[in-house]
């Protein structure tokens, strides 16, 4: 029995797809049904429901945006820092295998070499490589917590997008903001990379941490441009001169824009198809 934490969300929706879609068992649990951040709850759980293999998709994002997460610090640190320690004691306790939902966002730009950044190099968006957003610096906290775990995999998503139009989809958000940041991005199509986390299990895949984006990286202009070809022929989209115009006028807190190296997860064998081909796809078969 798979056991799905964070199921109601939207990450954690695109798993519960795909386990019915796929006809995997699966029981997902909502925070007012256990309280899973109590370790001895959490532990009781994962025996009575006797999970072979837990997914942890829950977190604080922060609503409508990012910027929420400077506000709701306790709310922010208790879903993406204190949260996956508390899995991991239950997991480690039980001898239970787990995937822990995490984020490229603790990253910014490109290595010093201008190369994409690898899993083990170090974060440089966070509370130890500031500046960085509340909600970054949590992230990177979530991933310290874990160093070590036994069992454990991290996943790192990053700006997920689809064909469904939704205000949590990176598309669906470029079409509706009135002022757009221009900056290169690896991005993650949600389908593959739910695919491809729970593949890291099916297969076997040595535990560990894995950057799940579509391989390459697609600037602002390049989405735009995409966009237009496949869905707003005649559509203006309007760019901030700089990122000063953008944090001045439109955030509160610094955006990670970053390009993760992907050549773990294809030599593991969970490789995600090429970023253009996924966005393409995407627009194709668009729902608005
Ligand atoms: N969406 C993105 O752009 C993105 C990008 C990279 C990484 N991630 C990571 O993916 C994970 C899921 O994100 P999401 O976009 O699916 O978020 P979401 O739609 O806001 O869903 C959050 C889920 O987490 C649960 N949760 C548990 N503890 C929580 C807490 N303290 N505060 C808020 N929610 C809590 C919620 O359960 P209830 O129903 O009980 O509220 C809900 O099921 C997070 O760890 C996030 O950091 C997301």
């Amino acid at each position: 029995m798979i056991l799905l934490l964070g199921g109601s969300g939207y990450v954690g929706s695109s798993f519960r797809s795909l386990f019915e879609v796929r006809h995997i068992p699966y029981r997902s649990v909502a925070r007012a049904e256990v309280d899973y951040y109590d370790p001895a709850r959490l532990v009781a759980l994962i025996e009575q429901t006797r999970t072979t293999f837990l997914i942890n998709a829950a977190g604080y994002t922060g609503k409508p945006n990012v910027d929420a997460c400077e506000i709701h610090k306790a709310e922010c640190l208790l879903g993406n820092a204190v949260l996956p320690g508390v899995i991991r004691s239950a997991c480690e306790a039980t001898g239970t295998p787990w995937g822990h939902v995490s984020s490229g966002c603790i990253y910014s730009g490109r290595t010093a070499d201008g190369t994409a950044f690898r899993e083990d190099d170090p974060p440089n968006f966070s509370f130890r490589r500031p500046p960085c957003s509340f909600y970054s610096g949590t992230k990177a906290i979530g991933e310290e917590v874990l160093d070590g775990a036994s069992g454990c995999y991290i996943w790192r998503l990053r700006i997920p997008f689809d064909h469904c139009n939704s205000p949590r989809n990176y598309l669906t958000k470029v079409l509706s903001y009135q002022c757009l940041l221009e900056a290169e991005n690896s991005i993650s199509h949600l389908g593959d990379f739910v695919t491809a986390c729970f593949a890291c299990w099916e297969r076997r895949v040595p535990f560990g941490t894995y950057n799940l984006t579509n391989p390459g990286s697609v600037n602002t202009r390049q989405v735009v441009d995409l966009l237009r070809q496949y869905l707003q022929p005649q559509r203006e989209f309007r760019f901030f001169a700089s990122e000063e115009e953008f944090m001045q006028k439109a955030a509160k807190a610094p955006r990670s824009n970053c390009v993760l190296d992907t050549t773990k997860s294809e030599a593991a064998g969970v490789a995600m198809r090429p970023v253009h081909q996924a966005i393409q796809e995407a627009l194709t078969r668009w729902q608005p």
